[in-house]
């Protein structure tokens, strides 16, 4: 059987995102359809639509959701129908190189669904990031499907599939933040935000919040960030070296991804501390550093995929650390809106008035 449903595509390059019939096929092997319940607006979604992920037009956006499963494939037992789930963008393999040596959170080949949803004429769709969840009902590989405590509210929790799990994640997995460090996260929006809100997490003593934008960092002083640096006024290596110590920073996480960030990040860092990359740089984007100071300033640097997150590990971990008021997840869900208003929540996001705009289906 087709399901026939509403769903926000972004057509061609550039044009408003609208609503438009879709259909989606019932699972075959390996698949679960979802019936989506809630879905954030993420900023992958606005790249999306602008071409700047790929161009591989018509997409269905929307990837940061809660659902419950539908129906699944014939051999699927890791979910079951009635399940509710929260949906994720790499669904590991268990096969490649990565998953075989135990590290399955880098996984070289993730899958998604194998059958397509198309618009009415049979135009094929591509799936954000495989998901597509501004849509009622969507089909995905069963391992896109982690279940989750169901008495959790969706529009908090469905934000773990994307921005905050990349955040969080980013500190206490990639970064590996420890009770008692330093961390600086460049760029508080959803991502950081959420990065700051993982350091508190793992027991860091000082976390210094950096953005151009004073709004985000009144905000992230409500959300873990003991100090915050406004870098389009002070230089944020010296401000963070002045809050360290005069040392820089253990663990500092650049959560926009632009060269000029990355630099930031670089020197903003202690002897032999770690740097996470969590914000995506645009192909156009070269790094220059010198090699001796690479060499010399000893440590790590590291890019976070997704926040290196085990989504059937950290999901429901986080959903129990939520439930029990010791992460504030509610505090990410600036606003709950329609499926018909994501061109004026991308609006909203490029303003910065919003942590997230999470539409409720
Ligand atoms: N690694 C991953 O798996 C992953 C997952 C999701 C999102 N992301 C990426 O993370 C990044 C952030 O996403 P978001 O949803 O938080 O976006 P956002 O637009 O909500 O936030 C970006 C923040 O960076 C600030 N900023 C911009 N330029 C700055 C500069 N030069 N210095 C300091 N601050 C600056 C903005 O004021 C804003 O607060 C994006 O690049 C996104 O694509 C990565
Ligand atoms: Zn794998
Ligand atoms: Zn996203």
């Amino acid at each position: 059987m087709v399901h026939k449903v509403q769903g926000v595509v972004a057509l061609t390059k550039g044009a408003p995102v609208t609503l438009e019939t879709i259909l989606v096929p019932d699972p075959g092997p390996g698949e679960a359809l979802v019936d989506i319940i809630t879905s954030g607006v993420c900023h992958t979604d606005l790249h999306y639509k602008l071409g700047g992920i790929s161009d591989d037009f018509p997409f269905l956006l929307g990837h940061e959701a809660t659902g419950v499963v539908n129906a699944v494939g014939p051999d699927v037992t890791e979910v079951a129908p009635g399940d509710r789930v929260i949906l994720n963008w790499r669904a590991v393999c268990g096969k490649c190189r990565a998953c075989k040596r135990g590290q399955a959170q880098y996984c070289f080949n993730t899958h998604n669904a194998t059958q397509k949803m198309t618009l009415e004429d049979g135009t094929e769709l591509t799936p954000a990031l495989g998901i597509g969840a501004f849509a009622e009902k969507t089909l995905v590989a069963a391992g896109q499907c982690t279940k989750v405590d169901p008495e959790a509210d969706p529009a908090a929790v469905g934000l773990l599939g994307c921005g905050v799990m990349a955040g969080l994640g980013a500190a206490i997995n990639t970064g590996g933040v420890k009770r008692g460090d330093s961390v600086a996260v460049i760029g508080c929006g959803g991502v950081g935000s959420a990065a700051i809100a993982g350091a508190a997490l793992a027991g860091a003593t000082t976390i210094i919040a950096v953005d151009i934008d004073q709004k985000k960092l009144d905000r992230a002083a409500t959300m873990g960030a003991t100090d915050t640096v406004n870098s389009s006024a002070a230089d944020p290596i010296e401000a963070i070296r002045a809050l360290t110590g005069g040392f820089g920073a253990d663990v500092v996480i650049d959560a926009v991804g632009r060269p000029e960030t990355y630099t930031q990040a670089f020197y903003a860092r202690d002897l032999a501390g770690t740097v996470v990359l969590v914000g995506v740089p645009s192909p156009e984007m070269t790094l220059e550093l010198p090699l001796l100071d690479v060499f010399g300033r000893g440590g790590s640097l590291k890019s976070s995929w997704y926040g290196d997150c085990l989504p059937s590990r950290d999901f429901p971990m986080l959903v129990s650390l939520y439930r029990q008021g010791r992460l504030d997840l509610d505090a990410f869900v600036t606003e709950r809106i329609g499926i018909g208003q994501i061109e004026e929540a991308f609006d909203k996001m490029r303003e910065g008035s919003v942590l997230r705009s999470v539409v409720e289906l």
